[in-house]
């Protein structure tokens, strides 16, 4: 008796004894390998709420990696410089590559990509809401790099312990290339601001427009995130929304310092007792009306998507045939 029959509780017809309980002893398992931090394995038993909450959260984070393609694509054609179009040509290209490890693993936990993408194309799934705003001068390519991949640093390098194997190992390698993200934003700015008045103020007009929609990222405060709590007891989140936006912000103050521009946030202040800073009260209104689809961009973003997936199938369909002949022929050669 191999491979799923060992995962399906027996019944009197078997002729086995029936196990009283053997799917709790499963789950006593799950939850034992929980507590002592082991991966979960694509091949071990889950419950079905976990796996679908990885699903949901795999899903969502590749979306955002290929969605996040678009703000910063709008600007190859425009780069200042050979230099600067060759490493904005990586960094999208990057992108590309973290949509297509996560859809992966997303995939090893029975659901089909074409599914996934469905759902995208259909309005039905989300993606980080970062991405509806518009990119309006090349200050902003270089203000995506330092504060939203900056931010997505901070929330993805705990997801590189997640509970979850595949998705866990997929994290290692996106967290690397995202911090080359984050320093090729900070190094353009830095010689933006070395530069002429109205370059140091494309940049600060940019940071200006790009940083609370970038503390929103973190997602609401604790206390009003329900899911949060089973997220931790699953090891699939591992640092709190609230945690995790004190972090960026107490990281980013020294940085903004150094560049040499004004973060928007008069609120903003070393709070000596706590040992971090204070920060102003966040529009959690604009938040969701830009996650329930009235951002900016949301119908310009989708839309782009959709065609981009359209205009792809000749390829895909050229991929297949060709995969078609190959068996063919190898199965001619068998003969
Ligand atoms: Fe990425
Ligand atoms: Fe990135």
């Amino acid at each position: 008796m191999y491979t799923q029959a060992m995962d399906q509780p027996n019944s009197p017809q078997d002729g086995l004894r029936s196990v009283p309980g053997a799917s709790d002893s499963r789950q006593t398992e799950f939850d034992a390998r929980m507590d002592s931090d082991r991966k979960i394995e694509p091949q071990d038993w889950m419950p079905e709420a976990y796996r679908k909450t990885l699903v949901r959260q795999i899903s969502q984070h590749a979306h955002s990696e290929i969605i996040g393609m678009q703000p910063e694509g709008n600007w190859i054609s425009r780069a200042p410089s050979l230099k600067r179009k060759a490493i904005l040509l990586a960094k999208v290209q990057d992108e590309g590559g973290h949509g297509l490890y996560l859809y992966s693993a997303a995939e090893t936990l029975g659901v089909s990509r074409d599914a996934l993408l469905d759902a995208l194309h259909a309005g039905k799934a989300k993606y980080s809401s970062i991405f509806n705003y518009p990119t309006l001068t090349w200050a902003d390519v270089g203000v995506i790099g330092w504060l939203v991949h900056g931010a997505a640093i901070m929330n993805q390098v705990p997801i590189c312990r997640c509970s979850y194997g595949p998705y866990a190992r997929a994290m290692i390698r996106i967290c690397k290339e995202e911090s080359f993200h984050q320093r090729q934003g900070y190094e353009s700015l830095m010689t933006q601001m070395k530069g002429t008045p109205a370059q140091r103020e494309m940049v600060q007009d940019a940071v200006d427009r790009w940083y609370w929609p970038v503390l929103a990222m973190f997602g609401p405060p604790d206390a009003d995130s329900p899911n949060s709590a089973q997220g931790m007891r699953w090891g699939i989140k591992r640092i709190s929304n609230d945690e995790l936006r004190q972090k960026f912000v107490d990281a980013t103050v020294p940085q903004a310092a150094i560049l040499g521009v004004t973060l928007p946030d008069p609120d903003l202040k070393w709070n000596e007792a706590r040992g971090h800073h204070d920060y102003g009260a966040i529009d959690w209104d604009d938040f969701w009306a830009v996650v329930n689809g009235n951002g900016p961009c949301n119908k310009e973003r989708l839309a782009t998507r959709v065609k981009a997936h359209e205009d792809g199938q000749w390829v895909r369909d050229a991929a297949l045939a060709y995969a078609r002949k190959q068996q063919a022929r190898a199965l001619r050669e068998a003969a």
